[in-house]
C-alpha cells in the first residue's frame, strides 16, 4: 500500500511543502499496485491554471523519461492513477529497448483545447525546472511538438523538440513496427519476406500510413481502415489497398493484424474472431486486460507486445539525449534493437510456455535488476 514514507512522497515544486499521498487521495489503498514509485510530484498553480502530476517510477537505468499528457480527468485520483500506471509502463519500455533511461510520466489535468495557455505552460516549465533533472518530458496526447518547443526554451528537461531536436517520432516508430512485423513473420514461418503477405492496418495516421507504405513497398497486400474515409481512400489509390469499414478490419482474413489506432482492440470479444496469426502494430495498450495475452497464446496467435514493437518513438527521443545530439540516421539504425528483442521474446515465450507479454516484462525486470546489482557492487567497492 502507498505510504508517504521515504521517497514515496508528493512534493510541490521547490520542495517547500511535502504532501502525503493520503492528503491528495482519499483511498490510497486503491493505488496499491503502484507502491514502487520513487517519486510523485504534484505541481499546483491556481492562478495560472496548473494542476500537474509528475510520476517518476524508476531511475535505476537513468533519468525518468516520458511524455506529458494534457487531459481533463474526471477527478484528481483518476489523473494520479493514469500518471502512476503510465510511468510504470515507461520503465518497462525503456528497459526492454536497452536504453539508459528510467520511466516517468506527467499528467496536466486540463482540457488541451480550452485550458492550455502559455501561462499554464510557463507554470509547468517552472515545475519541471524544480525537479532536479530527475524527469525528462516530451510530447504526448494534448501536448504538441510546439508546446514541447515552448517548454524547452524555458527548461532543459524536455526532449523531442523540433528546433535541433528529434521532432516527429512517427517515421522511426513506423520503421520499428515494420522491422518487428518481419521478426514475427520470421519466427512464425522461417522467412521475413512480405511479398504476398496479407496485412490489415487499422488506423492510417502518422504511424499507420508510414507503416503501410513500407509494407506495400515490399509487396504486402493491404487491407486498411480509418474513421477518416479520405485516409483509407488514399491507401486504395496509392497503395492498392482494400478499404474496410468499422470492426471488419479486426476480423479480416489476413496473415497479420497491425493495430495502429486505438488501445484495447484485443479483448475477450475480438480475440476469438481474429483470423490473423500475428498481431503486431503501434497502438498503445492493445490488450484490454492482462488476461488477453493468454487468450492470444491459447489461440496460437503470435503477439508482439505493444511497448516493445512501438519503442521507436522513445528510441528517437533518447537519441537526442545521446552526445553529440540528435542524429536521424543513428536513430533509424538503433531501432534494429526492436526485431532482435522481439525474436528473443518470441523464442523464450515458446520455450517457457508463457505469453510474449509476460516474457517482455521479465526481460525488462531482469535488465533493471542486473543494473541495480551492478550499482550496489560499485557502491560497496567504493566504500
Ligand atoms: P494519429 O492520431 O496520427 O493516427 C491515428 C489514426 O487512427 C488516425 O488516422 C485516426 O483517424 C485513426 N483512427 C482512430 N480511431 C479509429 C478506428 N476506430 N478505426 C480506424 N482508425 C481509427 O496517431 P499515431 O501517431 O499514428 O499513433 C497511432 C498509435 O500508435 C496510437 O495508439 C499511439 O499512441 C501509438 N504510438 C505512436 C507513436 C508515435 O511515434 N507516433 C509512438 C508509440 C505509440
Amino acid at each position: 500500500m502507498l505510504q508517504a514514507a521515504g521517497p514515496r512522497t508528493v512534493k510541490v515544486p521547490g520542495g517547500k511543502s511535502t504532501l502525503k499521498l493520503s492528503d491528495i487521495t482519499e483511498d490510497a489503498s486503491r493505488l496499491a499496485d503502484f507502491a514502487d514509485h520513487e517519486q510523485v510530484w504534484l505541481g499546483r498553480d491556481e492562478e495560472r491554471g496548473l494542476t500537474a502530476i509528475v510520476a517518476v517510477h524508476d531511475t535505476t537505468l537513468g533519468p525518468a523519461l516520458g511524455g506529458t499528457r494534457v487531459w481533463p480527468h474526471e477527478n484528481f485520483e483518476a489523473a494520479l492513477t493514469d500518471a502512476l500506471r503510465l510511468s510504470h509502463g515507461m520503465t518497462l519500455k525503456a528497459a526492454v529497448a536497452g536504453l539508459a533511461l528510467g520511466g516517468g510520466k506527467a499528467v496536466i489535468v486540463a482540457d488541451a483545447r480550452s485550458d492550455k495557455s502559455l501561462r499554464l505552460l510557463d507554470a509547468y516549465a517552472e515545475m519541471l525546472a524544480a525537479l532536479e533533472g530527475q524527469y525528462i518530458t516530451a510530447e504526448d496526447v494534448g501536448l504538441s511538438l510546439e508546446d514541447a518547443d515552448y517548454l524547452r526554451a524555458r527548461t532543459p528537461n524536455v526532449t523531442g523538440t523540433t528546433r535541433g531536436g528529434s521532432g516527429n517520432p512517427s517515421p522511426v516508430t513506423a520503421q520499428g513496427v515494420f522491422l518487428g512485423i518481419k521478426a514475427a513473420l520470421k519466427h512464425q514461418s522461417g522467412s521475413e519476406k512480405l511479398d504476398g503477405v496479407r496485412v490489415a492496418v487499422q488506423g492510417l495516421g502518422a504511424v499507420g500510413w508510414s507503416l503501410a507504405k513500407r509494407l506495400r513497398n515490399e509487396g504486402a497486400r493491404l487491407s486498411v481502415s480509418d474513421i477518416e474515409p479520405a485516409r483509407a481512400d488514399k491507401a486504395v489509390t496509392h497503395l492498392d489497398a482494400v478499404a474496410l469499414e468499422g470492426d471488419a478490419i479486426t476480423t479480416a482474413d489476413v496473415d497479420i493484424f497491425a493495430p495502429c489506432a486505438l488501445g484495447a482492440v484485443l479483448s475477450e470479444t475480438t480475440i476469438p474472431l481474429l483470423k490473423a496469426g500475428i498481431v503486431a502494430g503501434s497502438a498503445n495498450n492493445q490488450l484490454a486486460t492482462p488476461q488477453d495475452a493468454e487468450r492470444l497464446r491459447a489461440r496460437g496467435i503470435l503477439y508482439a507486445p505493444d511497448y516493445v514493437i512501438n519503442a521507436g518513438g522513445l528510441i528517437n527521443v533518447a537519441e537526442e539525449l545521446t552526445p553529440p545530439g540528435y542524429d536521424a540516421d543513428a536513430a533509424m539504425k538503433r531501432v534494429g534493437v526492436i526485431p532482435r528483442t522481439l525474436g528473443a521474446i518470441f523464442r523464450r515465450a515458446e520455450a517457457e510456455g508463457r505469453t510474449t507479454d509476460a516474457v517482455a516484462e521479465t526481460i525488462a525486470l531482469e535488465y533493471i535488476e542486473s543494473a541495480r546489482a551492478k550499482k550496489a557492487r560499485r557502491a560497496k567497492s567504493a566504500r
